[in-house]
C-alpha cells in the first residue's frame, strides 16, 4: 500500500477526530480535554509554559501550574516581585501552550491579563499546604540568592514569625487571570497531518477556523 493510499485508509485523515467536535465554546473544550489530561498524564496535567514579554516585546518563558479554569479565564498563581510578574505588568498580553502526550494533544492559549482579586488569592492561598505559604513568604522569587542557606534561614525565620497561628497571604504573591482572545487545539495525526481548530473571540461570539498542520 503506498503511503497515500495508506493515509487515506486511515479514516481520521478524511474526518475530525474523535477528540472534539467543534464545539462552539473552546473553553467547554478545555475543560472536556483538561479532565481527560488530569485522568491519563503521569505527570502534572496543569503544568503549562507561560510566556510573557518586557516592554521591549522580549519573550521569555517558564512553567506554571494551571490552578484556576472558569468558563471565561485561566487561573495562575506566584510572586508579584517575579520576573514573570514584572512583565505581565509592563505588558499584560500573555501566552499558555499545554502539551499531553497522552492525548497527542497541545492546546495555545493568548490573552489579557489581570491580577486576580484578593479574596480569590487568599483562598487559594489558605487552601496551600502550611509549608508552602512559609516558603511563600522567604521566597523573594526571581531576585538573586547569595546562598541556598539564606532561603533556607529565612524559611526558619518564617516558621518562628507564625509559630502554629494562621498564616495570611503575603500581598507580594497572588493570582493572575489570563482571558483568552484565542486558543488553539491541536492533535496529532498519521504523518504529521495533525488537525488544528482555531478558536478567536471576535467581541460578539468565538469563531472557528481550521488551520493547515
Ligand atoms: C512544572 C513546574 C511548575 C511550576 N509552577 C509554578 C507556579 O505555579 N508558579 C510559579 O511562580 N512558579 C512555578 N514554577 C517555577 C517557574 O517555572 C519559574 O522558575 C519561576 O516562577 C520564576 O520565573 P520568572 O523568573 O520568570 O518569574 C514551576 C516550575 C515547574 C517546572
Amino acid at each position: 500500500m503506498s503511503a497515500a493510499s495508506s493515509l487515506h485508509a486511515h479514516a481520521t485523515v478524511d474526518s475530525p477526530p474523535p477528540l472534539w467536535s467543534a464545539e462552539a465554546d473552546p473553553l467547554a473544550l478545555f475543560q472536556r480535554l483538561f479532565a481527560d489530561a488530569k485522568a491519563r498524564e503521569p505527570f502534572d496535567a496543569t503544568a503549562v509554559a507561560l510566556a510573557t514579554c518586557d516592554r521591549h516585546a522580549r519573550p521569555s518563558v517558564r512553567m506554571v501550574l494551571l490552578k484556576g479554569l472558569d468558563g471565561e479565564s485561566f487561573v495562575f498563581f506566584t510572586n508579584y516581585g517575579s520576573r514573570k510578574a514584572r512583565e505581565l505588568d509592563e505588558n499584560p498580553c500573555a501566552a499558555l501552550c499545554f502539551f499531553w502526550p497522552t492525548l497527542g494533544v497541545q492546546v495555545r492559549v493568548e490573552g489579557h491579563v489581570e491580577r486576580e482579586s484578593a479574596a480569590a488569592s487568599d483562598a487559594y492561598f489558605a487552601s496551600r499546604p502550611r509549608g508552602s505559604q512559609l516558603a511563600a513568604w522567604a521566597s523573594q522569587q526571581s531576585a538573586p540568592l547569595d546562598a541556598r542557606k539564606a532561603l533556607l534561614a529565612g524559611y526558619d525565620a518564617q516558621c518562628t514569625r507564625f509559630g502554629d497561628g494562621p498564616i495570611p497571604r503575603p500581598e507580594f504573591w497572588g493570582g493572575f487571570r489570563l482571558r483568552p482572545t484565542q486558543i488553539e487545539f491541536w492533535a496529532t495525526q498519521p504523518f504529521r497531518m495533525h488537525d488544528r481548530l482555531l478558536y478567536v473571540n471576535t467581541g460578539q461570539g468565538w469563531q472557528t477556523t481550521r488551520l493547515y498542520p
